[in-house]
């Protein structure tokens, strides 16, 4: 057996951080139940003292996600955000708390206007105080990859001394070439005596398209874990893919003596349900993910897989999960049905939180001939895990063709009280938010739109996602629909919902109690 390497996924705190992947807490803990089956090692539940959201956001995952995976929480190297991870942390099996401070002379002059010698007992004092609460503190030397590696050395010493039992090293921006990368985890176990009292780990951003090969040259040097998120999500370019390095090191068996304790057969679902929360999908030739990583074009490679699959293919659909067939249901698909295929997919429901699915299930199946994965996971999005809306859609009716003024006519409900409004526009769906606009006050500006379809077919289900900015916030939208003008409606009344949700709602609404 290989040695093992410990998975630390970061999904939930850096790859949230890149823009419009921003998730809710029920989406969190929905995403957060799936790592630990998928049995990753350490989940980084996000920076608790970020927002009160994040903190309740990292509580819930505490509470909730037992008896398996680490839980850890960010914090800057100071005494308040360390205080705040561990009251989210401490209902956790396994409490981890990660503080990190940067270390590149850029970071340290400009960033921070700080000296070497204020890091480093900033860095000793973050980790005392961590140790204060937990055995567990990783420390991470912000952008370690471009720091004066003396220095490096000498903050790594001094953190072990203070306690920290994992020791992160950063390519922070995506700077670091392979074998440079590799040389500087070498230096580590080279030149600072107490390493060997610590795991090593990586932290690789993608910017030149190399976190995962900067991570297995890590690997190679020492490393024994690796930060990573599900589709590679990140800051800027992402982070190094979690699917793509644990492939790499099963499949490559014969070159590597690391394993990972990944259920690689929960990788497919996994990606598929991050794709569906942030409405972001994978490119199509994403290794491992992509539509089209299991597909062969060329005849002369679909006869060879059709003799012997490894003529084309390193790995296995069945290997990361891909099913078999995709398609699953239909309208007169009965609720034990749906059940079932929602648990293949990895998803648990409560009762109330299923009955409210099925009754979207047969709506959508009542104009779509046949239900897939996509669109369930879609449909259990938008029903289950969208907090509970301040405006629901009650009505929609539009107008719209050559040479005529587009309008439409918009009913939301909001407790008992129904809205409506008419407006007109360059187009129905811009008639509509107008509409709205009326109705709930919300003077937002659309800074991003984008629709594509679930699955395939001209029946398909529309999914439309976009970001509304108001008042200097920028939220997301998503919103699915047979009908591509009410996935745009939805969209835009769930980024409204998150903008009321958080400031409440207009106060001289009853002028608008239309019918
Ligand atoms: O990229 C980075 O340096 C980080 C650390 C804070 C761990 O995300
Ligand atoms: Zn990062």
């Amino acid at each position: 057996m290989g040695k093992r390497i410990v998975v630390f996924d970061t999904t939930l705190r850096d790859g949230e951080q890149s823009p419009g992947c921003s998730m809710n807490t029920k989406e969190k803990l929905e995403m957060a139940r799936l790592w630990a089956r998928l049995m990753v090692d350490v989940i980084e539940s996000c920076v608790a003292i970020a927002s009160v959201d994040v903190f309740e956001a990292v509580k819930t995952i505490s509470q909730n996600v037992k008896g398996g995976p680490i839980i850890a929480s960010l914090s800057r190297a100071r005494d308040i955000d360390i205080d705040r991870s561990w009251e989210a942390l401490k209902y956790a099996d396994r409490p981890r708390i990660h503080t990190f401070i940067a270390t590149s002379e850029i970071h340290i002059k400009y960033k921070l206007k700080s000296t070497q010698e204020e890091v480093l007992q900033a860095a000793i004092a973050a980790v005392k105080r961590a140790k204060g609460y937990t055995e567990d503190v990783e420390f991470s030397s912000e952008d370690a990859h471009r720091s004066d590696q003396d220095f490096l050395c000498k903050v790594v010493e001094q953190v072990i001394k203070a306690g920290a039992t994992t020791i992160n090293i950063p390519d922070t921006v995506g700077y670091g070439l392979p074998w440079e990368f590799g040389a500087r985890i070498k230096n580590l176990f080279d030149r600072v005596p107490n390493i060997d009292k610590v795991v090593v780990s990586c932290h690789c951003h993608n910017d030149l398209g190399l976190a995962v090969a900067n991570s297995l040259e890590a690997v190679r040097n020492g490393a024994r874990q690796v930060e990573c998120t599900i589709n590679g999500i990140g800051e800027r370019a992402g982070n190094a893919s979690l699917e793509e390095i644990v492939m790499a090191l099963r499949t490559r068996k014969d070159l590597v003596d690391w394993e990972t304790g990944i259920v690689t057969e929960e990788i497919y679902r996994t990606s598929k349900l991050l794709t569906s929360i942030i409405g972001i999908p994978v490119q199509p030739n994403k290794a491992i993910v992509g539509a089209n990583a299991f597909a062969h074009e060329a005849g002369i490679h679909q006869h060879g897989v059709l003799q012997k699959p490894l003529t084309y293919e390193i790995m296995t659909p069945e290997s990361v999960g891909v099913p078999q067939s995709r398609l699953v249901l239909g309208k007169h698909s009965g609720r034990h049905a749906f059940k079932k295929r929602l648990e293949e997919l990895g998803m648990t429901l409560s009762e109330e939180a299923l009955n409210k699915a099925f009754i979207r299930f047969k709506a959508v199946a009542d104009k779509k001939k046949e239900v897939f994965d996509d669109d369930l996971l879609a449909i259990v999005e938008e029903e289950v895990m969208t907090p509970s809306e301040t405006y629901s859609l009650d009505y929609l009716q539009f107008t719209s063709g050559t040479n005529i003024v587009p309008t439409a006519t918009v009913r939301l409900k909001r407790a008992d009280d129904i809205l409506q409004e008419s407006g007109w526009g360059d187009g129905p769906v811009d008639a509509a938010y107008k509409a709205i606009d009326q109705i709930t006050k919300v003077q937002g500006r659309l800074a991003d739109y984008s629709i594509r379809a679930v699955t395939a077919g001209k029946d398909a289900m529309g999914e439309v996602v976009l970001k509304l900015e108001v008042n200097g916030h920028t939220v997301m939208g998503k919103g699915t629909s047979t009908d591509i003008i009410e996935a745009s409606v939805r969209a835009y009344l769930n980024a409204i919902n998150k903008i009321v949700g958080r400031e409440g709602p207009p106060k001289d609404q009853a002028a608008h109690r239309g019918v």
